[in-house]
């Protein structure tokens, strides 16, 4: 069973001054590492009787999220609440979307409200951009098409630290839809910045050609990509994302890419399983290796409270975390 490591986290000297988060690509390794430290000093919080520190009084943050969620959405709310944030979330089937109102003109009337933090959940890349170059409140990509999902690498960085005591000359190998993914790419800029060693593997359909000039190696066989691996972190196949059929069945995929024990039995010892959540159960991975000893799915929920805590706090320019939490 993984444990929870006790090397210590290592340092980031970076100060920061942004005042969104898009983004894992333009974010250095040592604003990254500020991150997961803010979010290891939050961690703690969710640990008192009084889940709640005043970190954001006053301070207004929006949910607005274009394509469903359960994760990410609850775990913005409550992140906001325990740093004693008022939070909006609209839905959006109920706004004036629905009436054709478009995206900006959206954050433009929430913004005549004074919020201070949107966060933005959309299915074209680049939307959270858009919004960040006409808005005045931060923002913060809760993911945007196959583009990015900052946050949820930043909660994976988190957890393989968390449980390996560092990143730094880890494999990692990522198994699935890597084409349609913002998961694997956010990540893929997140673990290669922090040093880690990473694999993406899947059926040619599914893994761009291109990929490889991230500075990531790519294989289409599962064998390659468990045997050296220290962290196996499993992806659904984005139906929802896909004009085209680009397997030729589900049977066929979890034959050839699926995690059951017995691909699981060939793999390093203590390694662990990661998946972002939503699974397909049976498909990419099978409820004996999803609920076993190995997997921090779970983890990665919690980790990504702390995780989403820290992006809020840090991009609402707030004081020295110390300053708060004393
Ligand atoms: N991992 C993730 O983004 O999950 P949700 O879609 O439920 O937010």
């Amino acid at each position: 069973m993984p444990s929870t490591a006790t090397t210590s986290r290592p340092t980031a000297t970076a100060a920061w001054t942004r005042r969104h988060l898009l983004g894992l690509r333009e974010l250095s390794a040592d604003e990254i590492r500020l991150i997961l430290n803010t979010a290891a000093s939050f961690r703690e919080i969710s640990l008192r009787p009084i889940k709640k520190v005043p970190a954001l009084r006053g301070q207004t943050v929006v949910n607005l999220f274009f394509e469903p969620s359960t994760r990410t959405r609850t775990s913005f709310e409550l992140a906001a609440k325990r740093l004693s944030a008022d939070v909006m979330n609209i839905a959006i089937q109920a706004s004036s979307v629905a009436k054709g109102e478009t995206v900006l003109d959206t954050v433009r009337n929430l913004e005549a409200l004074k919020v201070d933090t949107i966060v933005v959940r959309h299915a074209a890349a680049g939307v959270p951009h858009l919004i960040a170059r006409h808005a005045n409140a931060s923002i913060v990509n809760a993911g945007d098409g196959a583009h990015e999902h900052p946050t949820q690498a930043l909660l994976d960085c988190f957890t393989i630290q968390e449980k390996l005591g560092r990143i730094e000359g880890l494999n990692v190998s990522i198994i699935g839809d890597i084409g349609h993914s913002r998961v694997a790419r956010s990540n893929l800029w997140g673990l290669t910045k922090l040093g880690a060693r990473v694999t993406v593997c899947g059926p040619p359909t599914l893994v761009p050609p291109t990929i490889a000039q991230l500075g990531v190696r790519v294989t289409h066989r599962i064998e390659d990509a468990i045997r050296e691996a220290d962290v196996l972190m499993l992806l659904r196949i984005q139906h929802e994302r896909q004009e085209a059929k680009l397997v030729p069945s589900i049977r066929e995929y979890r034959l050839r890419y699926g995690i059951d024990r017995e691909r699981l039995a060939r793999a390093k010892s203590g390694v662990l399983i990661m998946h972002p959540g939503p699974i397909n159960r049976g498909v990419e991975l099978d409820s004996s290796v999803a609920d076993g000893p190995y997997s921090v799915i779970l983890d990665q929920v919690t980790n990504g409270l702390a995780v989403r805590m820290a992006v809020l706090y840090l991009v609402s320019g707030a004081p020295e975390v110390s300053e708060e939490l004393g």
